[in-house]
């Protein structure tokens, strides 16, 4: 098979690079090793930046999104009673939005199918070849048969756990990463809201977010040591550990439900550089993972792509190669702001093990300036609805 640019991993940043090269007339081909179900079938986050929203109405997927997507002007940052408003709107002219990183890829998958894309699923032992050569290709094997795509470029966009950051040679990679000692466990119920907005509790019992998909299916994580298991938490164990961690107006009247989802995720720091290697240039979770506090996994894969899309439109099109050889650099720039950020959030939100009390006041202190200085709620407001491209 042949193609322009080869995509590795049918999630939200190859099916959304492949859309936006698709519809400036670039071919690409997307080799998924998953079913189509149980890629849909992950549960992820879901807060849009306004940089996220404007990729996703320029690759044709935004009806869905203004329709059943829930505008949030800000959120909430608690310590124990004390409730903090963040407010987007008056402190930066923006807001976020809240539609999930489910809905996304299903909006992106319908927008392919339409355009009538090649996306194949359930490709085994992908392997990219020549990657530093100008004739790199991908072999991978498809109900037994083993298959060569030649391509001009590959993405890779097949996560943390995918073949293409390891394509990189290990002498050629520079790896930085924090792995933090717990975890957030989730819960998704048909249940109204807790608030009206998202709400970041630290509390003496630990952290807690109230998040929600609309205004009937609520989404809810509470910090756990890293050993626990899905099975040790009961419904009651965890409405009655959230509602120890929120600030005690909400918790007395939140409505509480069935878990229809629940499951227990470990929080990580992680930066692989450099994002290209000859013609072979990584996208999303294959280079780098944030821990969920500062809401920036997907919004971080979508600002990949709004560097590499018109930078490989420009190599394929052109043979402009200015766009593709800053693509690294420029990415990393943003990167490393919402690296920070994230790792800001998290530090300042979690009880971490061993922590003396001096460390519990720093927090306490720390939201405690954010509910006296406009300055500081400003610089977080910034960093949460995306800093620019
Ligand atoms: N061959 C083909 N496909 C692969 C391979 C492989 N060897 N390895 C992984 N994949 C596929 C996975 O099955 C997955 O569907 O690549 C896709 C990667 O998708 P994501 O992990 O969702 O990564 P990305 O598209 O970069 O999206 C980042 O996802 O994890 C969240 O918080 C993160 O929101 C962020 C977003
Ligand atoms: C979610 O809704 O799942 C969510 C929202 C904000 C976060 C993390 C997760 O920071």
């Amino acid at each position: 098979m042949k193609t322009e640019v080869a995509i590795i991993g049918g999630g939200p940043s190859g099916l959304l690079l492949s859309q936006l090269l698709n519809q400036a007339g670039v071919a690409t081909v997307v080799l998924e090793r998953s079913s189509r179900d149980h890629v849909l079938s992950r549960i992820r986050a879901g807060v849009l930046e306004a940089g996220t929203v404007d990729m996703l109405r320029e690759a044709g997927v935004g009806e869905r999104m203004a329709r059943e997507g829930i505008p949030h002007e800000g959120c909430y940052l608690t310590d124990d009673d004390l409730m903090v408003r963040i407010n987007f709107e008056e402190l930066t002219g923006t807001s976020v939005m809240v539609y999930g990183q489910t809905e996304v890829t299903t909006d992106l998958y319908k927008a392919q199918d339409a355009i009538g894309a090649t996306i194949i699923h359930g490709v085994e032992d992908v392997v990219i070849q020549d990657a530093d050569s100008n004739a790199p290709y991908v072999e991978y094997t498809l109900d037994g048969a083993r298959t060569r795509l030649d391509c001009a470029y590959v993405a890779g966009c097949d996560g943390f756990h995918g073949v293409s950051r390891k394509t990189i040679p290990a002498d050629k990679r520079r790896e930085f990463e924090r792995v933090y000692p717990f975890g957030w466990l989730g819960v998704l119920s048909r249940t109204k809201p807790a608030h009206e907005e998202l709400i970041y509790a630290n509390s003496s019992n630990g952290f807690a977010l109230a998040s929600m998909r609309s205004e009937t299916l609520s989404r809810y994580y509470v910090q756990v040591p890293l050993t626990d298991k899905v099975e040790e938490w009961s419904d009651e164990r965890f409405w009655a550990t959230l509602k120890s961690c929120l600030p005690s107006g909400v918790a007395d009247t939140m409505q509480t439900g069935p878990s229809i989802e629940k499951s227990i995720a470990p929080l990580r720091s992680f930066v692989s550089e450099p994002l290209r290697w000859g013609r072979l240039f990584l996208v999303g979770d294959a280079a780098h993972i944030v821990p969920p506090t500062g809401a920036k996994g997907l919004n971080l894969a979508v600002s990949d792509v709004h560097y590499l899309y018109q930078a490989l439109i420009d190599a394929v099109k052109k043979g402009d190669t200015a766009g593709i050889d800053a693509y690294s650099e420029r990415a990393l720039l943003r990167i490393w702001k919402a690296m920070r950020f994230s790792w800001q959030m998290t530090t300042m939100l979690h009880h971490f093990d061993g922590e003396d009390i001096f460390a519990a006041q720093m927090r306490k202190s720390t939201l405690r300036h954010l509910s006296q200085s406009e300055t500081a709620r400003r610089d977080l407001a910034e960093n949460y609805i995306g800093l620019p491209f």
